[in-house]
C-alpha cells in the first residue's frame, strides 16, 4: 500500500533506493574473511575443489556471470556459470571436484533446483547457494548457503537483491582466494575496508537520479538501445539491458563492447543510444576505441564514466559520473545506474513498472 511505499512511486524505485541498506544487512556481523561464513564443513569443502560451476536463471545469472571475473582473477579457480535451464537438458562432462553454486533471490525457480538435481545425480556432492530465502527449498537441498538480507523484493524486476548477491559472491571470491593461499592479511582487510564503505558509495551514486531522469526522457523515445561493457562490467551491461526490456519494453540488447565490429555495429545510426559503461579500469582506452567506432556511425553514447575517467561530453556523447571509481567491487555501483536509467525510462513510458506484462516474480513452473 501507500504508507509501506513512503516517498517512492513504485516498490522497484523503493527496493533500488533501500540498497545501501541491504548491502549493509547482507555484510554485517562479516568481521573477517573465512570459508565459516558459507556454513560449518566449508574449509573442507572449500580444500577439495578444483573448480567452480554456476548455476542459475535470469539476473541471478548475471551475478554469476560477474563472480566468474572476480573468482577467477582473485582466488584462481576455473569457473563455468551456465543457465540452469540449459544445463539441466544437455549432456556435459561432470568433475566430482567442482563446487556447485546456485544463484536464487526466491530459492524456489524450478529450472535452477532441477539444475542442481541434475549436477548431484552427476555426482557432484559440494553444493553451496546464494539466497534470499533462508526457508526455501534452494537453502533446504544444498549443503553449504549465505543468505543474502536483501528482504522481500516486490519489483518484477529484481535490484537489490542483485547487488547482495555480488556481495555474497564477493564474500565467496575472497574465501575461496584464501584457502588457495592468495589472501593476504593486508589483502583481506583492504577488502573489508572497501566492502563497509559500499552503503555510503551506494548512496553517492543514487543521487545521481536527477541526472539520469533528463536521460530517461530521450530514451523513453526509442525502441532500442543497445549496452556495452567490458571485462567483469560486461555482465553489468547484460543486467542493465535486461532491465530495459523488461520494464519500458524497450529492446535492448547488451554486447562485449570488444564485439561491436562482428555484428550490432550495423545497427548503429542517429536512432540508436548506446549505453556504455565506462569504469576507470585497464581497459578504458579499449573502451574509448570502441566509443569512437560508434561516434563514427553517428551513434549516440550516454556514457556511466568514473570521476576520473578522461571523457569528455560533447557532440552525441553524454556523460555522467559516477563518484569515485571503485575497483573490484565497480560492478556493484554501476548496476545502480543502469537500473534508475531503466527505472525512470519505464515511467516516462507509462508501463506497469512493479508488473511488467507476461512476466513473475518466481517461476516456479517449467
Ligand atoms: C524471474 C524474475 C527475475 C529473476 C529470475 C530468477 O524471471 O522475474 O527477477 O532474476 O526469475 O529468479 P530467482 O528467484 O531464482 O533469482
Amino acid at each position: 500500500g501507500a504508507a509501506e511505499l513512503g516517498p517512492y512511486r513504485h516498490y522497484m524505485q523503493k527496493e533500488i533506493f533501500e540498497q545501501p541498506r541491504v548491502i549493509g544487512d547482507t555484510l554485517e556481523g562479516v568481521t573477517g574473511i573465512m570459508p565459516e561464513l558459507f556454513g560449518d564443513g566449508a574449509y573442507h569443502v572449500f580444500k577439495q575443489i578444483d573448480r567452480v560451476l554456476i548455476l542459475a536463471c535470469g539476473t541471478s545469472y548475471y551475478s554469476g556471470l560477474t563472480a566468474k571475473y572476480w573468482i577467477e582473477s582473485v582466488a584462481k579457480v576455473p569457473v563455468n556459470v551456465e543457465i540452469a535451464s540449459e544445463y539441466r537438458y544437455r549432456d556435459s562432462v561432470p568433475h566430482p571436484n567442482t563446487l556447485v553454486v546456485t544463484i536464487s533471490q526466491s530459492g524456489e525457480t524450478a529450472d535452477t533446483l532441477a539444475a542442481l538435481k541434475h549436477a548431484r545425480s552427476l555426482g557432484m556432492e559440494h553444493t553451496l547457494t546464494i539466497c534470499n530465502v533462508a526457508t526455501s527449498a534452494m537453502v533446504r537441498e544444498c549443503k553449504l548457503a549465505y543468505i543474502t538480507r536483501a528482504g522481500v523484493e516486490v519489483g518484477v524486476a529484481s535490484t537489490k537483491a542483485f547487488t547482495t548477491q555480488l556481495a555474497a559472491l564477493f564474500l565467496l571470491t575472497l574465501s575461496l582466494a584464501q584457502v588457495n593461499g592468495h589472501l593476504s592479511d593486508e589483502q583481506e582487510a583492504e577488502h573489508l575496508k572497501a566492502m563497509r564503505h559500499l552503503p555510503v558509495a551506494i548512496a553517492a551514486v543514487l543521487a545521481l537520479e536527477p541526472q539520469i531522469i533528463a536521460w530517461a526522457d530521450d530514451f523513453a523515445r526509442k525502441e532500442n538501445a543497445l549496452f556495452l561493457g567490458r571485462g567483469m562490467h560486461y555482465p553489468i551491461a547484460l543486467e542493465g539491458a535486461l532491465k530495459l526490456k523488461e520494464i519500458s519494453y524497450i529492446h535492448a540488447e547488451a554486447y562485449p563492447a570488444g564485439e561491436l565490429k562482428h555484428g550490432p555495429l550495423a545497427l548503429v545510426t542517429e536512432e540508436m543510444p548506446v549505453v556504455t559503461i565506462a569504469p576507470n579500469d585497464a581497459l578504458i582506452e579499449k573502451l574509448k576505441s570502441n566509443m569512437q567506432e560508434v561516434r563514427a556511425r553517428g551513434g549516440q553514447l550516454y556514457v556511466f564514466a568514473d570521476v576520473d575517467s578522461r571523457i569528455t561530453s560533447g557532440e552525441g556523447v553524454h556523460v555522467i559520473r559516477l563518484p569515485e571509481h571503485y575497483g573490484l567491487l565497480s560492478p556493484i555501483l554501476h548496476v545502480v545506474s543502469l537500473q534508475l536509467l531503466a527505472y525512470h525510462s519505464a515511467l516516462a513510458r507509462g508501463t506497469d513498472v512493479d508488473k511488467p506484462r507476461n512476466l513473475a516474480k518466481s517461476v516456479t513452473v517449467e
